[in-house]
C-alpha cells in the first residue's frame, strides 16, 4: 500500500546556514490492511516523511509508491486521507459545516457529502453533536473530527501524524478503538508516534526512526516474543538470616534481605533456584519479564 524506497532529505537553516539531515536513506513498507507504528522521538524526522509522502515537502532523492502509483503522479493522493500534527479547526463552524468545506475541496458533490457526513459523525462517536460549534469542542472530539475529515473521500490509506498526543486517557483510548475500527474496515494505517504504549495496544508492525534512520522494524508478535525470553524470580531470606556472600554469576539486585534475579538465558533458572534453597532462602514468584516497547526503544536509542 505505501513503499518508501531510499528517502534522503536535508534542510538547509540559519543566517549562515547550515545542513541539517532530517532522513538518511530511509526504506520502508506498509501493506494492505496493516496498522503501522512510525515511532521515534521528536526531531527523528516522523514529520518530514509524512509530508514527504504527501508531497508537501520535497525529498532530495529516493522514491515512494502509493496503492502502486508513483508518488509524483497527483492521482497516488487520491488514495490517502491525513490528518496533521497540528490540524486548523474553524471555531466558528459546525462539524457538519466543517466537514462539508473538506469534501468540498475534494470535489465532492452536496449529496455525497451529506451522506457521507452522516455516517462518519456516527463513526467517530460526534453523532448528537452536529449542532456545536467547533469552540465548544475537546481536543478529544477535535481529534475524532479531524479522523473523519481525513475519511470523507473514502481514501485507502490513512496517515495521520501523532494522532494520540495531547488526548487524555479516555480521549486515547476511544481514539485507539476507533484506529481498530477502521482496520475492520479494511484500511490501512499509518501513524506516527512517541506515545510506545499505544503503538504497542493496536500496531500489527512498527518501525522506530532514530536521526532519520530506521534503526528496527518489526512484526508486534515477535517483540512480544522477546519479552518472554527472560525471567524475574523473587526470593527473600527471612530475619536472622544474611544473604549468603557466594554469589552465583547471575544478575541479582539485591535489597537488604530480599532481591529479584533477572534471568535472560532459560538454563540459569535452575542454578538460581538451586542457589536461594541451598542458602536457605525462600523462592517467592518466577514471572516473566515484561520488556516493553519502551526497553526496545532505549536498547536502539544506546546504540
Ligand atoms: N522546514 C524545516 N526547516 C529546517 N529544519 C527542519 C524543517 N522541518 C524539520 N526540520 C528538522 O528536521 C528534523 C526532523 O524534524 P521532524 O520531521 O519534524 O521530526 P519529528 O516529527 O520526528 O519530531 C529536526 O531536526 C527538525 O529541526
Ligand atoms: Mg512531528
Amino acid at each position: 500500500m505505501l513503499e518508501l524506497k531510499n528517502i534522503s532529505k536535508t534542510f538547509s537553516t540559519g543566517f549562515i546556514p547550515k545542513k541539517v539531515t532530517a532522513l538518511n536513506s530511509l526504506s520502508l513498507f506498509v501493506n494492505p490492511g496493516e496498522v503501522y507504528a512510525f515511532l521515534g522521538p521528536n526531531g527523528a524526522g516522523k514529520t518530514t516523511t509524512i509530508k514527504i509522502i504527501l508531497g508537501i515537502v520535497s525529498a532530495n532523492s529516493g522514491s515512494i509508491k502509493i496503492n502502486g502509483v508513483d508518488f509524483k503522479d497527483r492521482k497516488s493522493r487520491q488514495n490517502i486521507g491525513y490528518l496533521p500534527d497540528q490540524p486548523y479547526f474553524y471555531d466558528d463552524l459546525t462539524p457538519v459545516e466543517y466537514l462539508k468545506f473538506t469534501g468540498k475541496l475534494y470535489g465532492m458533490s452536496g449529496n455525497e457529502i451529506k451522506q457521507k457526513t452522516e455516517e462518519l459523525l456516527e463513526l467517530v462517536g460526534l453523532k448528537g453533536k452536529e449542532k456545536q460549534r467547533l469552540r465548544s469542542y475537546s481536543r478529544g472530539m477535535l481529534q475524532r473530527l479531524g479522523m473523519a475529515q481525513a475519511l470523507i473521500h473514502d481514501p485507502k490509506l490513512l496517515i495521520l501524524d501523532e494522532p494520540m498526543t495531547g488526548l487524555d486517557p479516555v480521549g486515547r483510548k476511544e481514539f485507539r478503538d476507533l484506529i481498530l475500527s477502521l482496520k475492520e474496515r479494511g484500511k490501512t494505517i499509518f501513524f506516527s508516534s512517541h506515545i510506545l504504549a499505544d503503538a504497542e495496544m493496536i500496531s500489527d508492525r512498527v518501525g522506530i526512526l532514530h536521526r532519520g534512520k530506521l534503526v528496527r522494524e518489526t512484526e508486534l508478535f515477535e517483540l512480544q516474543n522477546e519479552k518472554n525470553r527472560s525471567l524475574e524470580i523473587a526470593f527473600q531470606f527471612f530475619s536472622g538470616q544474611d544473604v549468603p556472600a557466594n554469589k552465583p554469576p547471575l544478575e541479582i539486585e539485591l535489597f537488604d534481605q530480599s532481591g529479584i534475579i533477572h534471568i535472560n538465558d532459560q538454563n540459569s533458572v535452575f542454578d538460581a533456584v538451586h542457589w536461594v534453597e541451598e542458602s536457605g532462602g525462600t523462592i517467592l514468584s518466577i514471572s516473566p519479564k515484561r520488556k516493553s516497547l519502551e526497553d526496545i526503544f532505549l536498547e536502539e536509542m544506546k546504540n
